[in-house]
């Protein structure tokens, strides 16, 4: 994601962790604390992404359902993550998944927040965890270390401000900047067909700024952006860097990891989606061709 040139813009999370360390369970109450904090009776439907205000700033999360969504975007060239925060369970410790997540962070050069999970339950442990990352090279800092430990229950509630607090500040060391000026670009973080509505992406602005109208091109789908609307399904006129917003008006569904941009004309759009679409069969059906035998299947 852009740092550089512009003007500050919320950092871009996401959690990673062991296997029941609470990863869905801190997302879920980080939400619905802030549909509660919004408009009564706002429905918050799944997106993939969410923009949390805080009073000292914003912050998004990416809801990846795991470590190879991660890996995927990275893989296409989508350095997304400003920000891990790798989850803990203090009662459980350092397990597998967490060793691989800190790898995958350290691979991306993303910096890590700990959130250590579970404080409510009676065998929580938190010195242990921090003892345990020490030879992974997470270093806590009263370990004479960089990295921020935050005691938090997903459950109970109790840490949580604390924590979106340290994101908060390891954001600030890090002064993430975008443009908000000129055409959107950004990444799609989820795309499905929707019965009702058609090909429904999200996006997620990394710079400029996306409006309602304005011709999409997202991998090898195009269209005008009809319709925007954020995590609330509230209609936006406009969504600036590191803001996820639902677009509505796409030619068909792109995939995840894509990259979109916003381009002059519907004519160049369609050219260039169609280009793309040309070259994905080409590559699909060359993969096919080296899988000996492999041509039965086209
Ligand atoms: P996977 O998606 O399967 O990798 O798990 P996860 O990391 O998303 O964990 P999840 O949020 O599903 O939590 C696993 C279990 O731990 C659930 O039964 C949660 O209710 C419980 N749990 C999560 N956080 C806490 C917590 O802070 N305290 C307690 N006591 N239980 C928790
Ligand atoms: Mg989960």
């Amino acid at each position: 994601a852009p740092t550089g040139e512009g003007t500050a813009r919320a950092p871009i999370v996401t959690v990673m962790g062991h296997v029941d360390h609470g990863k869905t369970t801190l997302l879920d109450y980080i939400r619905k604390s802030q549909v509660a904090a919004g408009e009564a009776g706002a429905i918050t439907q799944h997106i993939g992404a969410y923009h949390v205000t805080t009073p000292r700033g914003a912050v998004t999360f990416l809801d990846t359902p795991g470590h190879a969504a991660f890996s995927a975007m990275r893989a296409r060239g989508a350095a997304l993550t400003d920000i891990v925060i790798l989850v803990v369970a203090a009662d459980d410790g350092v397990m597998p998944q967490t060793i691989e997540a800190v790898q995958h962070a350290k691979a991306a050069g993303v910096p890590l927040v700990v959130a250590v999970n579970k404080m409510d339950k009676p065998d929580a442990e938190p010195d242990r965890v921090k003892q345990e990352l020490i030879q992974h090279d997470v270093i806590a800092e009263d370990f004479g270390g960089e990295v921020q430990f935050v005691p938090v229950s997903a459950k109970t509630g109790a840490g949580i401000d604390a924590l979106l607090e340290a994101v908060l500040l390891q954001a600030e060391v890090m002064e993430l900047k975008a443009v908000t000026e000129g055409p959107a670009v950004g990444v799609v973080v989820e795309a499905k067909l929707d019965r009702g509505r058609g090909p429904v992406a999200t996006v997620l602005v990394q710079a400029g700024t996306l409006r309602r109208g304005d011709m999409v091109l997202a991998g090898g789908e195009f269209g005008r952006a009809r319709v925007l609307l954020d995590e609330h399904a509230q209609p936006l006129l406009e969504a600036g860097p590191s803001r996820p917003v639902e677009v509505l008006g796409l030619s068909g569904v792109p995939n995840v990891g894509d990259v979109f941009n916003v381009v002059e004309d519907e004519r160049k759009a369609r050219e260039i989606a169609l280009f793309r679409q040309q070259a994905a069969r080409e590559a699909s059906l060359s993969r096919r061709e080296a899988v000996p035998g492999g041509d039965i299947f086209s």
